[in-house]
């Protein structure tokens, strides 16, 4: 008889809050004992004073999304789970995607089917918003909330997805009324199609003109609107894949003026440029189109302030994959197409956390502390998943990263999703996950994956915890 399943040994362990040295007992999935010299263990695992974090949650990727044939994501939930352990993920948050005309209902039970058998680590789905009719307001909307669907995504862009501003009140109005967190994409819609077309009226239509039809005012004014739009309602929002500095002042404003606006941004925003989309009409730059775009030098800087200072709360990877090649991803049927045509989003699940302890932590950029808060502690309180994730404490669930220090050069090659590319081949990285553990089982351990498809959970959530409760 042993005291544990098992005991992950001599562990550096960095928490949000705290770093501290001890062995990890384990026992049923869950870390039941934090302590020098624990007990016995059916199973141990030395991490011989190696980091050890709580395991990755991604609150933003997009997996077997449905899209316009013949555009389709390259990841389902085999394949995006597997890619999300092996970057030391062990929680993701993609999307039930409601479509014009379909109950929100329909679209959470498509979601079930499309995950069923397939994940390898634990799971929860945002509902995506896109029919706000009288029947989701009033029945389908709170129900899935009640029922533990606690966040809910809403674009104020893209024709198959949008919604009017009297439409986005409404939906606040119920996210106010049941507690859920409202994601929002904030693009002005009117001002990217009026400069797509005046740009394809001159030809300019080369994957780099994608930047040109989306600068950074109509980011801003969609977010100026949302928190505005909030202000009336009353209610907590956060906004999504902000990219720089113009959005990022209208966050600051809000928050100046007392208004709860939680924030996300994204690695393409510290890694990428405008000018990875091109600096000549090549359809290359197709790899890097993503909304909103990235910016430049100077805006990367301010997103890092912004992760520095609190600004921002999660960091996720907005996976939106697409291949480069063939006929299902970004040239459409096999065709070079024009900008407005090239499906929108990167891969990015497997390289969010190495990105950032590489280049925030190890290059002395942020604080250990901060980096799990934000690519962790911060996701999980913000979608009613902490403390089960998020954080290494008695109680929680034993999703474990050990951290393996190393100078590698990335490469698509050592990537385990089904996208031909990734937009950071090349970089120089200096740590990579040596062991993930998901409820206490190895996932993957630095050099192989341990498929077990259909052992990842659907998550019951709570209500948000960022917030003191209404009463
Ligand atoms: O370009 C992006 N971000 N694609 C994914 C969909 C979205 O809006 O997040
Ligand atoms: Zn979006
Ligand atoms: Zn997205």
């Amino acid at each position: 008889m042993t005291d544990f399943d098992l005991i992950v040994r001599n562990a550096h362990v960095i928490t949000a809050s705290d770093i501290f040295d001890c062995d990890i007992g384990i026992q049923g999935g869950k870390i039941v004992q934090l302590g020098q010299a624990l007990g016995t263990a059916a199973r141990e695992i030395d991490a011989a004073g190696r980091t050890v974090t709580p395991g990755g949650v991604d609150a933003h990727c997009h997996l077997d999304q449905p899209m316009t044939p013949p555009t389709k994501t390259a990841d389902d939930f085999d394949t995006g789970t597997r890619s999300a352990a092996c970057g030391g993920t062990t929680t993701i948050i993609p999307f039930a995607a409601q479509q014009k005309g379909q109950s929100l209902r329909a679209a959470v039970e498509d979601y079930r089917a499309r995950a069923k058998g397939k994940a390898h680590v634990d799971y929860a789905f945002h509902l995506i918003v896109s029919d706000p009719t009288p029947k989701v307001l009033q029945e389908e909307l709170p129900e899935l909330i009640r029922e533990g669907f606690t966040s809910f995504k809403i674009y104020m862009t893209y024709d198959d997805m949008k919604l009017d501003d009297g439409q986005i009140l409404d939906v606040l109005d119920v996210a106010r009324q049941h507690g859920a967190m409202a994601m929002i994409h904030a693009e002005n819609s009117d001002c990217i199609e009026w400069l797509t077309k005046r740009l394809e009226a001159s030809g300019r239509t080369a994957p780099r003109f994608h930047a040109h039809a989306r600068p950074m005012l109509v980011e801003r004014e969609a977010t100026h609107r949302a928190i505005a739009l909030a202000e009336l309602v009353d209610v907590p929002i956060l906004i999504v894949h902000v990219s720089g500095r113009e959005a990022v002042e209208q966050i600051r404003w809000a928050r100046a003026h007392g208004l709860n606006v939680f924030a996300e941004t994204c690695p393409q925003y510290l890694f990428l440029t405008a000018e990875d989309l091109g600096i000549d009409d090549s359809y290359k730059g197709a790899r890097c189109i993503c909304s909103p775009p990235p910016r430049d030098k100077a805006n990367q800087q301010v997103i890092w302030d912004g992760l520095n200072d609190g600004l921002f709360t999660v960091f996720s990877s907005d996976h939106a994959p697409f291949k480069y090649d063939g006929i299902e991803g970004k040239k459409p049927n096999g065709q070079e197409v024009e900008f407005r045509h090239i499906p929108n989003g990167i891969p990015g699940l497997e390289t969010r956390m190495a990105l950032l302890w590489s280049e925030g932590v190890l290059a002395g950029r942020m604080t250990a502390n901060r980096f799990v808060e934000l690519t962790s502690t911060g996701p999980a309180k913000a979608y009613g998943l902490h403390p089960r994730k998020g954080t290494v404490a008695v109680g929680a669930d034993a999703d474990l990263v050990i951290w393996d220090e190393r100078d590698f050069v990335l490469t698509n090659e050592m990537l385990h999703h089904e996208v031909d590319y990734t937009p950071y081949e090349g970089m120089r990285l200096k740590a990579w996950p040596g062991l993930t553990l998901s409820r206490g089982e190895v996932v993957w351990d630095g050099r192989d994956f341990h498929p077990q498809p259909g052992r990842g959970e659907l998550l019951a959530r709570g209500a948000p915890t960022l917030l003191p409760t209404r009463r």
